[in-house]
């Protein structure tokens, strides 16, 4: 069901004032009352497409903003035990990580045979649980839509119901479901039992889509899961967390409060790219308004990787209440790689990022224009990784040298009447 894109302006406008007006339904209206505010061009919600935003239609209470927390694939693969959920449980807390927003800690492969394995989870879940909610966290747990998971244990279709009783008697707070053995059944067949499922337990349970993107389930998961994944597993390179950004790009306008797109966990601190690169891929991640995962060993963390990690004003972005996802608006250079990625916060309030993903360094302009301000407007730059204004005062584009593979992150604060006036 492609939504139409050139369809009837008058009608789109109708519908627009129609909702302002009548503020039928509170989670749409304020977004839309923003296409009226003169300081935005009269294309923005063409920039900005949200036709879809925020369905919410899930209706667990949760996901109003992107979960973040932690996650032990993509550091530890298969190599976990209670004592290092434990320890990450302490970690989190001690780093501050927990207060920034990061609670739930998934473990990201099977625990054992239907029973957790007595060697490597020897008090069991219940008691992991626990002690996890003992710290004020949130436990996750990984099983698949299928008929085994994707390191051959059993999957849960076809038993859905004792899964989602027994995650749930355990106290789970979260399940990520997997697509390995999946008989060649269409997700949108094997992916609603569990919600119903869970939803049945009584117990609040994130569900988290895991499809790998190959049925394209923003079209349809909002309905069924609090995120989905839009793309293949990401790995530590450059290369892929770049793919997979473009790729989970092409459904910016399915996102919102209650249903999110998932490119996937973070890589952030584990080794393979640099510290530019993670900022960028940090960045993104929060602006793009992706589950925020870390998929590092959060006992061991650098300084670098904290500082990132730990950024609150980028933390922010993605947790911002408008919960729009921000997109990639302009692409110059060579193979378009000097990129304007925007979009909307609350408060009349744009995140801008200047992304150089060229081979040099690279000085990146955004128009007023690429970004949907009018050309006129007058804009306060707050620079997200320097923490400092950098320019009080911008009108019709803002521009600034950007590291190899580096991303510069923005929050623009038009001026309006009230402001100038102060
Ligand atoms: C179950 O679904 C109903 C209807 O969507 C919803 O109102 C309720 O909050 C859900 N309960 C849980 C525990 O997810
Ligand atoms: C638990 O797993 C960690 C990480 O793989 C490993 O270093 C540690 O030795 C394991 N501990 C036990 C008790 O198996
Ligand atoms: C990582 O992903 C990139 C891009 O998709 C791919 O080219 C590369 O082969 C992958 N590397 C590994 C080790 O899987
Ligand atoms: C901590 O991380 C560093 C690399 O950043 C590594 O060399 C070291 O072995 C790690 N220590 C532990 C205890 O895992």
């Amino acid at each position: 069901m492609a939504k139409q894109k050139h369809g009837n302006t008058v009608l789109v406008h109708l519908v627009i004032f129609f909702f302002c007006a009548f503020s039928v339904s509170a989670r749409v209206a304020p977004l839309l009352q923003n296409y009226g505010n003169p300081i935005f061009r009269s294309n923005f919600h063409t920039i900005y497409d949200t036709s879809n935003y925020g369905a919410f239609q899930l209706s667990n209470g949760l996901a109003k903003t992107p979960q973040m927390g932690w996650n032990s694939w993509n550091f530890f693969a298969c190599n976990i035990n209670e004592t290092v959920i434990k320890e990450t449980a302490d970690a989190l807390v001690s780093a501050g990580l927990a207060d920034l927003g990061y609670v739930y800690i998934n473990i990201g492969t099977v625990l054992g045979q239907l029973v957790p394995d007595p060697k490597t989870f020897p008090s069991g879940i219940k008691a992991l649980a626990d002690y996890v909610h003992g710290k004020g966290l949130k436990l996750g747990i990984y099983s698949d839509a299928g008929a085994f998971t994707c390191q051959v244990r059993p999957g849960s279709i076809f038993h859905e119901t004792d899964d989602a009783n027994l995650f749930a008697s355990w106290g789970i707070d979260y399940l990520k479901y997997d697509n390995c053995f999946n008989l060649g059944i269409p997700p949108k067949e094997r992916y609603p039992p569990m919600r119903d499922a869970l939803n049945a337990t009584g117990h609040k349970i994130f569900y988290s889509i895991c499809e790998w993107g190959v049925d394209d389930p923003a079209l349809w998961a909002d309905k069924i899961g609090n995120s989905w994944r839009t793309t293949g597993d990401i790995n530590d390179s450059w290369a892929s967390m770049t793919t997979i950004a473009d790729l989970n790009d092409k459904w910016a306008a399915y996102a919102g409060p209650g249903g999110w797109n998932d490119p996937d966990m973070l890589e952030v601190g584990n080794g393979g790219m640099t510290y530019q690169e993670y900022r960028s891929h940090f960045s993104i991640w929060a602006l793009a308004k992706a589950p925020l995962l870390i998929g590092c060993d959060v006992r061991n963390l650098t300084a670098e990787t904290f500082e990132i990690l730990t950024n609150k004003e980028v933390i922010a972005i993605n947790q911002d209440s408008l919960g729009v996802q921000g997109r990639k608006v302009q692409a110059t250079g060579i193979d378009g790689c000097k990129q304007v990625w925007a979009g909307p916060l609350s408060g009349n309030r744009l995140v801008v990022a200047l992304w150089n993903r060229c081979s040099n360094v690279a000085t990146i302009t955004a128009s007023w224009e690429a970004v949907g301000l009018e050309s006129g407007i007058h804009v306060s730059v707050r620079d997200l990784w320097q923490h400092k204004v950098v320019t009080g005062d911008a009108v019709s584009s803002f521009s600034a040298r950007v590291d190899i593979h580096d991303c510069q992150l923005y929050i623009f604060t038009p001026f309006t009447v009230s402001h100038s006036v102060e």
